[in-house]
């Protein structure tokens, strides 16, 4: 009996590739791709074991090293980011490791920007104890991206918007400068996932996830991904991953798989929703100054975000008086849940001062911008004036309006 043939979605647009890339129907004809929950997988005989390990023949040999579920999650996010390859990893934070330690030696030298999510920064100080240079710059002043650059100079980082600040960088000038030092620049996408923003497309030589947020989008489990070149990732980054083992469980990928179907929607509607929100707190002058966020003619880089990203995002920050108006303001919240997290399909609050920026320096946090007063939202999918409502009564419980 002959077969249907199966929609190939290359080529498709992006809503139609984040539904239909990576499907495979298997023996049992599931239609939503199965979970492949098993660490390492049967050879029909020794020889073809020997074959696979040689690699003269593909196949999975172990789940540290590919798993089905977990290739599927990597094909599905590669085609949205535009990247000929991609490789999961059990977290963002793995991901950005792995780029650091696998294309950085010791006398190497990396630049990064020094508003970049807390841990990123942490990270970055470890490299130092391997001798591995470290020079944070500021990432909106191209300059200081220009003079930081050594003979040694082999990467340069930047997230862009930057976790809490909502600074911009611009990624096709940072990866200009990269190239003509004969660097890589490697770009942390999280705050815009693949639906704002495409920084392969823009230059960028690297782009790392985590999907722990947008994609994953409703706070169930840890993922992230590092997307690039199919022979830099294959031939350098891989290597690390399979032998130091920060390996995505196929539980996890199949989740982020999922996730991935509803990413375009979601995000398209957490922007509206944001966007409503924050136009409406900006009509009080006293809270439009102390908003920040890429789509308000404010922001010092609304330009750049017109061009850069498609939309606006679905963060804003406000800029309370010090930390003990923060947190009066964010345990008046009712509506908002208080937690360390970004990108659910429910609104978050955060005041990184105290939590995802608390381990930096007291100096760190000033050059990241992180002030004790600065808090940030990531808004949900509950109905805009009820979130709206939360932050206004909430706005006024805390003394601020
Ligand atoms: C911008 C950004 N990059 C990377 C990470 C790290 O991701 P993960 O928690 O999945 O390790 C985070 C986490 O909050 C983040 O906000």
């Amino acid at each position: 009996m002959s077969r249907k043939k199966r929609f190939n979605p290359e080529g498709k647009g992006f809503s139609t590739q984040a539904l239909h890339t990576g499907v495979t129907i298997g023996g049992e004809r599931d239609n939503s791709i199965p979970i492949h929950l098993t660490s390492s997988y049967a050879f029909d005989d020794a020889e073809y074991a020997r074959a696979v390990f040689a690699e003269e023949v593909e196949g999975n040999i172990y789940s540290r090293f590919t798993n089905p579920s977990v290739t599927a999650f990597e094909k599905r996010l590669a085609a949205l980011e535009g990247a000929e390859h991609a490789l999961a990893t059990s977290s963002g934070m793995a991901a950005i490791s792995a780029v650091f330690l696998s294309l950085l030696s010791a006398g190497d030298h990396l630049v990064i920007s020094r508003s970049v999510f807390g841990s990123t920064l942490n990270v970055a100080d470890i490299l130092k104890r391997y001798g591995i240079e470290v020079t944070p710059v500021e990432l909106s002043n191209l300059n200081a991206w220009k003079e930081a650059i050594r003979p040694n100079t082999k990467l340069l980082f930047a997230e862009t918007p930057a976790n809490p600040t909502l600074e911009l960088g611009d990624l096709s000038a940072l990866a200009e400068i990269a190239h003509d030092a004969g660097a890589r620049l490697c770009v942390d996408n999280v705050f815009c996932t693949p639906v704002l923003q495409q920084p392969l497309a823009l230059g960028a030589d690297l782009v790392i996830q985590s999907a722990t947020k947008y994609i994953d989008g409703q706070g169930r489990v840890l993922g992230g991904a590092i997307l690039g070149n199919k022979a830099l990732l294959t031939g350098t980054i891989f290597p690390f991953l399979r032998n130091t083992g920060p390996t995505l469980s196929a539980f996890n990928a199949w989740v982020l798989f999922k996730g991935m179907e509803t990413l375009p929607l979601r995000i398209e509607k957490q922007c509206d929703t944001t966007a409503f929100i924050v136009e409406a707190l900006a009509r009080n002058e006293t809270i439009r100054d102390r908003l920040r966020y890429p789509g308000l003619d404010t922001h010092p880089q609304h330009q750049l975000a017109s061009q850069q990203m498609n939309r606006f995002g679905a963060l804003f920050c406000l800029i309370l008086d010090g930390k003990e108006q923060a947190h009066r303001f964010i345990d008046s919240l009712e509506l908002a849940i208080v937690t360390a997290n970004l990108g659910d399909v429910r609104t978050l609050v955060t005041h990184p001062a105290t939590t995802t920026h608390s381990r930096l320096t007291q100096q760190q946090r000033h050059d990241a911008g992180v002030t004790d007063g600065l808090v940030r939202f990531s808004i949900g999918l509950e109905d805009q004036e009820d979130i709206l409502e939360d932050v206004e009564q909430a706005l006024k419980a805390a003394g601020v309006t």
